[in-house]
């Protein structure tokens, strides 16, 4: 009877270990440079749509996070009385200084991927791969992995690396698997330059 508690003990130990602990130690938390809502941009209020910040070039390249000046074509002084936006207008607008955003998906340099062939020619949505991004109010921490130095999001945000959620994480399996969906048999070269 004894023997079996401590066993029993041990196992929830462990998964204490496993869940909490570890990607507590495996994370190093890292915070945004200034706090920002896509919702108040893209929301009924804003009314903005995304290519009115990402937008592709006339080259069709994607043009990723847009830069300070976008910014400052209606921030240049304060719309509101929030301290986030003073922080924007104080230190990056006025010195016309990039923002260093933390990006949730990048991919390690190895991998190439571009969102021109999956938007124009794929048709497919900013949600189907990156989820609500753009209707979030706030940043999340950004959690980076101290021994790949990817992401969490792109493994996922269960350690175990099992999702039921369609638009969580981005592995090469992932990738491969709707290319494969898609009667796209990719070699190496094409993800790997
Ligand atoms: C006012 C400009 C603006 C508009 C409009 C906008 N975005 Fe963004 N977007 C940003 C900025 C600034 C960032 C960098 C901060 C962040 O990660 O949210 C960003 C980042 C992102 C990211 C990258 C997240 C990551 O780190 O991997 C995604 C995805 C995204 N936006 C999706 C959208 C979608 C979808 C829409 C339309 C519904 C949209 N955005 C509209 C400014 C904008
Ligand atoms: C087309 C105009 C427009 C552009 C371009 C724009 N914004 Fe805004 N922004 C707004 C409006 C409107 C509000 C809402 C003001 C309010 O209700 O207080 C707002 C609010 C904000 C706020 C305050 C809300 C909060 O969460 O604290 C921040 C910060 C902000 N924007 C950052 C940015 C950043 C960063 C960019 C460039 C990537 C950007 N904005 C581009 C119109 C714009
Ligand atoms: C097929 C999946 C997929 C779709 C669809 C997609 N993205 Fe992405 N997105 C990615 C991946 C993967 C990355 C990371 C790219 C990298 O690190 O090289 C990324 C990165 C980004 C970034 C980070 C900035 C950068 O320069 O890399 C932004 C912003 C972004 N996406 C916005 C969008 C928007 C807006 C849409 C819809 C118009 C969209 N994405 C549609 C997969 C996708
Ligand atoms: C939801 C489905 C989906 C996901 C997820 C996806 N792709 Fe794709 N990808 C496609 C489709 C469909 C095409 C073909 C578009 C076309 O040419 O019509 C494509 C095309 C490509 C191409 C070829 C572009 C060319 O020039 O032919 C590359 C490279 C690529 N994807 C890389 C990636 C990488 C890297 C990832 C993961 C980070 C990824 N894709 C995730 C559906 C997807
Ligand atoms: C459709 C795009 C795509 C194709 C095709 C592809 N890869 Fe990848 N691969 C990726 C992406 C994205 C990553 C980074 C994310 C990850 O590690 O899962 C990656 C990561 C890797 C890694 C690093 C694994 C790790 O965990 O760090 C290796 C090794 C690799 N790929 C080898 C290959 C080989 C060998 C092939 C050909 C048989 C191949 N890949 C084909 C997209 C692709």
């Amino acid at each position: 009877m004894k023997s079996k508690s401590i066993l029993i003990a041990g196992i929830l130990f462990g998964l204490f270990i496993g869940w909490y602990v570890f990607p507590f130690v495996l994370y190093q938390r890292n915070e945004q440079p200034i706090q920002f809502s896509h919702l108040a941009h893209t929301g009924e209020k804003g009314g903005m749509a995304c290519e009115d910040c990402h937008s592709t070039n006339e080259n069709g390249r994607f043009q990723g996070i847009p830069a300070v000046v976008k910014c400052s074509e209606c921030h240049s002084v304060p719309l509101g009385t929030t301290e986030n936006e003073k922080r924007l207008v104080e230190e990056f607008i006025t010195p016309n200084k990039e923002i260093p955003w933390l990006v949730y998906s990048r991919q390690p340099d190895n991998a190439f991927f571009s969102h021109a062939p999956h938007i124009k020619l794929g048709e497919m949505k900013c949600e189907d791969c990156h989820g609500p991004h753009g209707n979030s109010e706030f940043l999340k921490t950004h959690q980076t992995n101290r021994i790949s130095g990817y992401s969490r999001d792109i493994w996922g945000e269960n350690i175990s690396g099992i999702s039921l959620v369609k638009w969580e994480g981005m592995k090469m399996d992932k990738c491969v698997r709707c290319h494969e969906d898609n009667d796209r048999r990719d070699g190496c070269v094409a993800c790997h330059k």
